[in-house]
């Protein structure tokens, strides 16, 4: 009697450990946040915003009030925190604004209230808005062309009548050339031509051009594929993964069968969980050189 009791107490035990690992995945449940545009960079001292949306167990619209977002700048005590806003008329997409106060390389993540906490997102630059460089409106290229091209024409054509060594024409020619001419600047002082760049709008900073594989890597980490799927690839943050999904550090299905399937699995596998992300084409493609990657 004494060994039954002690059985089922250790029995008991055992499920409650069980169910109160397997809470804390499911008491709020959990959720999977897919950033809509992955940026390159931001630029300090300016407004970046973010769109994301918020997937609750994968496939239902996350609706909540209390969407964070939390930055910090890597080496620094630099943090910031930002409330994203539901974005109206289609729930479960969220909106928040940042401003980045220096350069540097920011490390975020946004929280949707269910795990993980805090998803993260691929690390950001940041760089420094460039120094002023305003000055004279440059002209417009494609006027400076046309008005030279006319000029050029009208030459020719001038040329070619006095050639003809006839009076009448060579006035006409001579009069044709001052029309180009006029023309010619007309055009040019008629268009006013791109205002030099605000520098603040465009800072002369060109990221770094990313491999394939690499962009794919910081997808596969904006697109919250990380919630679902492990990988053993240096840039991925670790724990994150609830292992919902095979683990993804060798896969053997080919590239076309792969484009489709990132494109909408339940075309493929209609009982399949794994969400449609809405991913574009060259996101499906970098994500492909990074899957193929660790082959
Ligand atoms: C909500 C969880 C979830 C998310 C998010 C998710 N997946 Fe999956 N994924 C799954 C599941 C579950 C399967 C197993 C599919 C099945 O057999 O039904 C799977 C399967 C796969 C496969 C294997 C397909 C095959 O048939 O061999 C690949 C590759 C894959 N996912 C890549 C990705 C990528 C890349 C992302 C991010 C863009 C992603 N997944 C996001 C759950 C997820």
């Amino acid at each position: 009697m004494q060994r039954t009791m002690l059985r089922i107490g250790l029995l008991l035990g055992l499920a409650c450990l069980f169910l109160s690992a397997a809470g804390s995945a499911s008491a709020g449940g959990w959720a999977v946040i897919t950033l809509t545009h992955l940026p390159d960079y931001a630029v300090a001292g300016q407004p970046a915003g973010f769109e994301f949306v918020i997937r609750q167990h994968g496939r239902t619209p996350w609706v909540s009030d209390m969407v964070l977002v939390k930055a910090i700048r890597v080496g620094s005590s630099d943090a910031l925190t930002g409330k994203a806003e539901s974005v109206s008329g289609t729930p479960g997409t969220y909106r928040v604004q940042i401003t980045f106060p220096a350069a540097g390389l920011w490390r975020w993540s946004v929280s949707s209230g269910l795990y993980p906490d805090f998803q993260p997102m691929p690390d950001l630059t940041v760089v420094a808005a460039a120094a002023s460089t305003a000055g004279a409106p440059l002209p417009n290229r494609a006027a400076l062309l046309s008005g030279a091209a006319g000029l050029a024409g009208a030459l020719l054509f001038a040329v070619l009548l006095i050639l003809r060594r006839s009076r009448a024409r060579q006035a006409a020619a001579l009069s044709l050339v001052c029309l180009a001419l006029g023309l010619a600047g007309f055009s040019l002082a008629a268009d006013p031509g791109q205002p030099a760049q605000s520098t603040a709008a465009i800072p002369a900073y060109t990221p770094a051009p990313l491999s394939q594989a690499a962009l794919g890597e910081r997808l596969f980490i904006a697109k919250g594929c990380i919630v679902c799927h492990s990988k053993t690839a240096s840039g991925l943050p670790v724990n994150v993964s609830l292992d919902m999904g095979p683990n993804l550090t060798k896969v053997d299905k080919d590239a076309q069968y792969l484009k489709y399937w990132l494109a909408d699995p339940s075309e493929l596998k209609p009982e399949t969980t794994m969400p449609k992300l809405g991913l574009s084409g060259e996101e499906i493609q970098a994500l492909i050189a990074f899957l193929k990657a660790g082959n």
